[in-house]
């Protein structure tokens, strides 16, 4: 079984090329190439497929509102090949039941690989250190651990956790929230929460933890991993650290580069999200530091809310935003478009990058003969309207809500397999 994709531009260079793909591999690049299926996408940019760091997909425990398999869909809708699940489902993915679950229901899917995250501490109660060493143990494909949703707040649970994960060749990602800081905070601290009368989360609440685990991690030899990263101050920490040869990396989510807190005028809860979206002049010390490889990669922080934990006064409603199908468009519009990054770069950010930061060997892999055949098919000239009802993702809480959004995925191929097809899952 074999399938060309027709009239592609690799990375959107060069001339258009068709791109043969046999037994889930690139086995030839040329001209006038014949397969069994084609693919016409001339006009069109061939880009390896997406590697998220960050996904709440909240099975088990929360089916109603996300489960692997809805949460899949629109992952290979969105133009991803491979997701992170983050741990806080209920039960907490602390142990290797858990893990071992998520990741081989994600197999049967079969649209996504679906890796595990594991819990840095039991329950996520920061006070004991999960068995990761059992959890990586078990699938071996738990790469990565983080508390996501809470914070590892306790300095010394902390650094051992960082030891702990060197030892393992394990990732260690932080949700940077001082909780002693945010206590009752809706969202950003600054003259629009003052004026509209909800409580601040301020920025020193995310910078004094980046600060700590970036001093933590030199200390300890470790690498650490910065989640959804979302102020300028951030940003400066970063780039302090890694100047100083520090090995710490940062994501940033497509709303913490397109949205700003402007939009809590109207009280809605979909804009609720943690950390806070931002002033606009953080939201634009976002897109230069994803630009300049300060922040070295797009993570969704993809999370689904049912209606009614949305749909609630503002201080009572559930943080978080849908991102999976959306974050391409907001990085084309926020990134491609005003000419921060090339489509090279959005390869880099959404694909190479958090690959090489998690260690996964056959994603974010170059466009060439022999290579793993884990695409993601762009056009570039699409534009579309966001209609959360319309997504993939059994929510519907995306605050790109009704916008028009330039560029679309047409097709994502995992392991040489067409996992979506013109806004079509294909299972
Ligand atoms: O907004 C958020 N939602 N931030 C998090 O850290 C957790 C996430 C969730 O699980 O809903
Ligand atoms: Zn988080």
């Amino acid at each position: 079984m074999s399938l060309v994709i027709r009239g592609v531009r690799l990375y959107g260079e060069g001339d258009p090329v068709d791109v043969l793909v046999a037994d889930g591999v690139i086995t030839e690049i040329g001209q006038d190439l014949d397969a069994d299926t084609v693919i016409d996408a001339a006009g069109q940019i061939l880009l390896p497929g997406f590697v998220d760091l960050h996904t709440h997909l909240r099975e088990p425990g929360r089916e109603d509102t996300e489960t692997i398999e809805t949460g899949s869909a629109a992952a290979a809708l969105g133009g991803y090949t491979a997701v992170f699940a983050m741990a806080n489902t209920n039960p907490v993915a602390d142990t290797s039941v858990v893990t071992d679950h998520v990741w081989h229901r994600g197999q049967q899917v079969g649209l996504v690989d679906v890796h595990p995250v594991g819990a840095v501490t039991v329950g996520l109660a920061g006070k004991q250190l999960t068995e990761m060493a059992l959890m990586n143990a078990g699938t071996g494909q738990v790469r990565m651990f983080s508390d996501d949703g809470v914070c590892v707040q306790d300095p010394l649970v902390m650094r051992r956790a960082l030891e702990y994960a060197t030892g393992l060749g394990v990732l260690i990602a932080q949700h940077a929230e001082e909780p002693r800081l945010t206590v009752g905070a809706v969202a950003h601290e600054g003259p629009n929460a003052a004026r509209l009368g909800l409580a601040g989360w301020p920025r020193v609440a995310e910078e004094s933890i980046v600060a700590r685990d970036a001093l933590l991690a030199r200390d300890a030899g470790a690498r650490v991993h910065i989640c959804h990263a979302s102020t300028a101050g951030t940003v400066e920490l970063l780039k302090w650290a890694k100047a100083q040869g520090i090995s710490i990396t940062a994501e940033v989510t497509p709303h913490h580069l397109l949205l700003d807190d402007s939009r809590l005028d109207t009280y809605d809860g979909v804009n609720k999200v943690n950390p806070p979206l931002r002033e606009s002049s953080d939201a634009a010390a976002m897109r230069q530091a994803l630009a300049d490889g300060i922040i070295d990669c797009v993570a969704t922080d993809h999370a689904p809310h049912a209606e009614q934990d949305k749909c609630v006064e503002f201080a009572n409603a559930r943080p978080g935003m849908l991102g999976l199908q959306t974050a391409l468009s907001v990085v084309v519009e926020t990134m491609v478009t005003p000419g921060l990054l090339t489509w090279r770069g959005v390869a880099k950010v959404m694909s190479e990058n958090p690959a090489r930061i998690v260690g996964l060997p056959d994603q974010g892999r170059p466009l060439e003969v022999g290579e793993p055949a884990n695409l993601v098919v762009v056009d570039p000239d699409a534009s579309w309207t966001v209609q959360g009802s319309a997504l993939a993702s059994k929510s519907a809480n995306t605050p790109f809500e009704a916008m028009s959004l330039p560029a679309a995925v047409t097709a994502t191929l995992l392991r040489g397999r067409v996992t979506a097809l013109g806004g079509t899952v294909q299972s």
